[in-house]
């Protein structure tokens, strides 16, 4: 079964109680937030004020991905403005299995993004501390891309890595995800696909029908 990760990076932001409200009552469990800092990718997006005001509105699980130099710093800001799941990316962190433990120690569920051209050999000591792994199949930084045709493999190789260690690590998929690959994502082994332009991208519901179609 795949879940579904609204990204509100894709919202109407003059509406975004009310996109998330559609969300959220059509049953959806996870909602993605992203957290850019204009360093380790191009562009900035919001951060912990407009978290914390949506987490006064949803129940739903929050799914924070920080694309940010340095998420150390900010770890504990973001638990307290409302995440359920942190990702810090591996190509952001310096010690790595460090930050993981941060996140852990406050009680939040941890998760490692990794670029579309960073190797899966990053997560080979520290996969089985991870709840989630999130596997980035644009370059991170937009909206909108399309996605990488090679993401499929690397999908398909992790959930092996997982499998043979015994673990139940989650897989997520993030950037140019739709009703068009939903499936090939999840017969890959994907247990979450994050969709932005996908969902919030016109008619909410009628884009959420056309992604359960294929499911
Ligand atoms: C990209 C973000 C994604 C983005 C996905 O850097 O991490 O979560 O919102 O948007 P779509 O689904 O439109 O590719
Ligand atoms: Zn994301």
């Amino acid at each position: 079964m795949l879940e579904i990760a609204p990204s509100i990076l894709a919202a109407d932001f003059a509406n975004l109680g009310e996109n998330i409200e559609i969300v959220e009552k059509a049953g959806i469990k996870y909602l993605h937030i992203d957290v850019m800092d204009g360093r380790f990718v191009p562009s900035i997006s919001f951060g912990m004020p407009l978290i914390t005001s949506i987490r006064k509105k949803s129940k739903m699980i929050f799914d924070v991905h920080l694309m940010i130099e340095e998420p150390e710093r900010y770890i504990g800001e973001f638990v307290k403005c409302g995440a359920d799941i942190i990702t810090v990316h591996a190509e952001s962190c310096k010690h790595l299995d460090r930050v993981i433990a941060q996140i852990h120690e406050t009680g939040c569920k941890a998760a490692v993004a990794l670029n579309p051209a960073t190797s899966l050999s990053v997560l080979e000591y520290v996969l089985d501390q991870l709840d989630m792994v999130l596997i980035m199949s644009v370059n991170p930084g937009f909206g909108g891309q399309k996605y990488i045709p090679y993401s499929t493999e690397k999908i398909k190789t992790l959930k092996s890595m997982i499998t043979k260690k015994g673990l139940s690590t989650l897989i997520e998929v993030d950037g140019g995800v739709n009703a068009s690959n939903a499936r090939e994502v999840m017969e890959a082994g994907c247990d979450i696909a994050v969709m932005g332009s996908a969902i919030f991208g016109g008619d909410i519901l009628e884009n959420y029908r056309k992604v359960q179609k294929v499911l």
